[in-house]
């Protein structure tokens, strides 16, 4: 018999291999009490009312309206699902091969690797886990539009220098829809931290112009590239009038936050500020202070990507608009 029961409190999808630095930020940082939270594979349900409303870094999408559902047979469960909304993504952990049977019953939807450039979904998705063989925990309104709140591209293992590219390319897919702003033909980026070169090499792509800094050359084919500068230099102590007006600025620099932030306000206080995305590389543990001075930052976002390792990402929207006679 069907029995669908609503949970308080929300669940709490970690991005793979993250779950330790979920449950750190979610004690830590949130004030959850380790014994209240109750674990499915990556999923971490936390019953609490304080667990309403947050985003937690480490985690793809929230299950923010919980409930589960008993169910006595495969069509039945599906059909629960399919009566209150089209769109639903499978997060499995256990019953790899009921749960695909309930995911064939239900509406079709893309899980397949996503090519850039993409543009990020509008239309809402749940999601849903088995638990048991006849129990589910699932949430029609979840925090993101994608299924399970994660980008995964089609990989070229052969053109770009480093696996680095990947992350660029989703920050920009984010970048895109946050502020409807992307990379133009022969826009002027700034890529800091640049060797070997995946991130000059998805601009470059992208028909832009790029002038990369690294104490290290980029590969070959990058350094020959006549869209390419390279500069061998510390980027930090570049000062902003020794560089040509740029469209972007990229940072990929393993460098404490602090000192990052210290580099962005120097940008920051420009009249023309270009659209800027910096990876906030993470070592040892988090300073949660230094990571709410990044957010509050004027028309910035801090997420965490998919591609990310132990890294946050800064996303700023600029005011700059270079003329063209300028390129
Ligand atoms: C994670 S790697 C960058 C990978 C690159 N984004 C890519 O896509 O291939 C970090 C780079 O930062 C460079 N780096 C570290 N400190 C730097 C600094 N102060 N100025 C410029 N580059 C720096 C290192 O030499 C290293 O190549």
């Amino acid at each position: 018999m069907l029995l669908i029961k609503q949970l308080k409190g929300c669940a709490f999808l970690a991005f793979e291999e993250k779950q330790s630095w979920l449950i750190d930020e979610l004690c830590n940082y949130f004030g959850a009490d380790k014994k209240e939270l109750v674990f499915y594979g990556n999923l971490i349900y936390w019953q609490n009312d304080l667990s309403k409303n947050i985003k937690p870094f480490w985690c793809s999408t929230v299950y923010i309206e919980p409930f589960t559902v008993t169910f006595s047979s495969i069509s039945e469960a599906a059909s629960a699902l399919k009566q209150m909304q089209r769109n639903w993504a499978p997060y499995q952990y256990v019953f790899f091969r009921r749960a695909a049977l309930v995911q064939k019953k239900l509406p079709y939807i893309n899980l397949k690797d996503r090519i850039f450039p993409y543009t990020l979904p509008k239309t809402p998705i749940g999601a849903w886990t088995l638990i048991d063989e006849n129990t589910m925990i699932a949430s029609a309104k979840t925090s993101s539009y994608l299924p399970c709140g994660r980008i995964k591209f089609v990989e070229d293992h052969e053109n770009p220098p480093s696996r680095a590219y990947l992350k660029i390319q989703e920050a920009l897919v984010h970048f895109q829809s946050f502020f409807g702003d992307f990379p133009k033909e022969n826009q002027r980026c700034f890529d800091a931290g640049a060797s070997p070169g995946g991130w000059t090499y998805v601009l470059l792509q992208l028909g832009c112009f790029v002038l990369a800094v690294d104490r290290s050359p980029l590969v070959d084919n990058l350094m020959s590239n006549p869209k390419v500068r390279f500069l061998k230099h510390d980027a930090f102590t570049l000062k902003c009038e020794d560089i040509e007006p740029v469209d972007w600025i990229f940072s990929d620099v393993i460098c404490y936050p602090e000192r990052l932030l210290e580099w962005i306000k120097m940008w920051l206080a420009r009249p023309n500020v270009p659209n800027m995305i910096c990876t906030i590389k993470i070592q040892g543990k988090i300073d949660w202070e230094i990571i709410k001075t990044f957010e509050s930052i004027p028309n910035s976002y801090v997420i965490h990507l998919n591609y990310n390792k132990h890294e946050l990402t800064w996303l700023h929207k600029g005011t700059t608009n270079i003329e063209q006679n300028n390129l």
